[in-house]
């Protein structure tokens, strides 16, 4: 697709001529920011996406008006930051059709996973147990498996990804047969953008008597998730890839688990009553939420899913699949280029994930980075995958609602430089 391509389905959205894009990039300060002398290009939203003006208000009105702890005290000041903190869980349980008591504010997806791993994990799996993940997880839907397994001596099966960077679902049903305690796998891929038949598997891993643990850090900025369709027992995500601040994230867990599970992390906030030998525990969520909240960050990341859900991520879908089927096509006849993952847009997240012969990624990313176009180099945290990928290392460029065709011009053209640069 071209880049009027890009406007005009941008434009048949229902909402005017008017680009989404257009729409929303005013409302990132950080846009208006010129790196020697030119436009930033932000093109890495997968790694951490940037702030709408909307979340960096509820942030400084936070700060400047109200700050207070939540929870422990009466005064008006502490009620008012009670509240906004508690009506950010609300919005964020609504929002995917969870509920507050099953919607856990964490430091991000890195903590509710390894919560899930430390708490359920360490109950219920024990020496010869299998855990079933899949070979295109991040690091953090792979390593606290694997801690899990060497302490209590389980073993740590792969699903393996095919040669179009989707998982082998026979594969996945031969691993089933093992009787596996959990499966653990990514909503849409980090790296090479597939999007995973997350209902499906997670029906699959019940049938065969597993939990299912879903990450969901890339799937909750991009596309419309529904938490009761889904049916996971965990699932986890970060509030700074959806336009919320850094450091606050959420584990959705099944109210049956999380009350029968032993509390993750002790101290202040999670009990109920603490005697000189023993303590009990507070009621869902608290349980899990030990010292004192990160309250600016919660309310802040109620501020972001408001502002997602005012422009409807069914909008953001369709203009970040618009332009990832124009950055792939116009990629397809790049001299020396390799893409990895599925060629369809409509199978991939919005981003897209290659390699260049002659040129290694981090002097992509390095050149391009000299013209103002940003983009993530490296084994994204998915070693696993770089070793079935036959790579060391790729160059990604995700898109954000603020992307538009401008932003795939100036990439191109930054593209070419390496080319010039490194004489290919
Ligand atoms: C698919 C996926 N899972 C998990 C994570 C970890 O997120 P965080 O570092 O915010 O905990 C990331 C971050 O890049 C990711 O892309």
């Amino acid at each position: 697709m071209t880049t009027q391509g890009v406007l005009r389905a941008q434009a048949q959205d229902g909402r005017g001529t008017v680009p989404l894009s257009t729409q929303v990039a005013d409302q990132f300060p950080i846009l208006k920011r010129r790196i020697d002398g030119q436009p930033l290009t932000y093109l890495d939203s997968a790694a951490t996406s940037q702030t709408p003006q909307a979340v960096v208000d509820a942030l400084v009105r936070y700060y400047t008006h109200y700050r207070a702890s939540v929870d422990r005290g009466v005064y008006p000041l502490l009620l008012e930051a009670t509240e906004a903190y508690e009506s950010s869980r609300q919005a964020v349980a609504d929002w995917l059709h969870s509920t507050v008591e099953e919607t856990i504010f964490t430091s991000g997806a890195t903590m509710s996973l390894n919560l899930v791993a430390q708490t359920w994990g360490r109950t219920n799996v024990g020496a010869g147990d299998v855990i079933v993940v899949t070979e295109m997880e991040h690091h953090s839907n792979v390593v606290p498996w694997q801690q899990l397994a060497l302490e209590k001596g389980a073993k740590l099966r792969y699903i393996p990804v095919d040669d179009d960077g989707k998982l082998d679902l026979g594969g996945y049903a031969q691993l089933l047969e093992l009787e596996p305690k959990i499966v653990a796998f990514t909503h849409v891929s980090n790296v090479v953008g597939t999007i995973n038949p997350v209902a499906d598997l997670v029906r699959a891993a019940h049938s065969a008597g597993a939990i299912a643990v879903v990450d969901g850090t890339q799937a909750i900025p991009q596309m419309p998730v529904d938490l009761r369709e889904i049916d996971a027992d965990f699932y986890a995500w970060s509030g700074h890839k959806v336009y919320g601040p850094t450091g606050i994230g959420v584990l959705h867990g099944r109210r049956s688990l999380l009350e029968e599970m032993p509390p993750f992390l002790a101290g202040g906030h999670m009990i109920k009553r603490v005697s000189d030998d023993s303590s009990t525990w507070t009621d869902l969520p608290g349980k899990f939420e030990a010292g004192t909240s990160a309250i600016a960050e919660g309310i802040g990341l109620g501020a972001a899913v408001r502002w997602v859900q005012e422009i409807g991520l069914e909008r953001i879908r369709a203009h970040e699949q618009a332009l990832t089927a124009e950055l792939l096509s116009r990629l397809e006849g790049f001299p020396g280029i390799h893409i990895h993952g599925p060629h369809d847009a409509s199978d991939r997240g919005g981003l897209v994930s290659f390699t260049l012969d002659g040129a290694h990624p981090h002097d992509i990313g390095e050149i391009l980075g000299r013209e103002g176009v940003c983009i993530r180099t490296g084994h994204h945290c998915a070693q696993p995958l770089m070793r079935r990928l036959g790579i060391a290392a790729s160059a990604r460029a995700s898109f954000a609602v603020h992307n538009n065709g401008a932003d795939i011009d100036r990439f191109m053209a930054a593209l070419q430089s390496v080319r010039r640069v490194l004489e290919l």
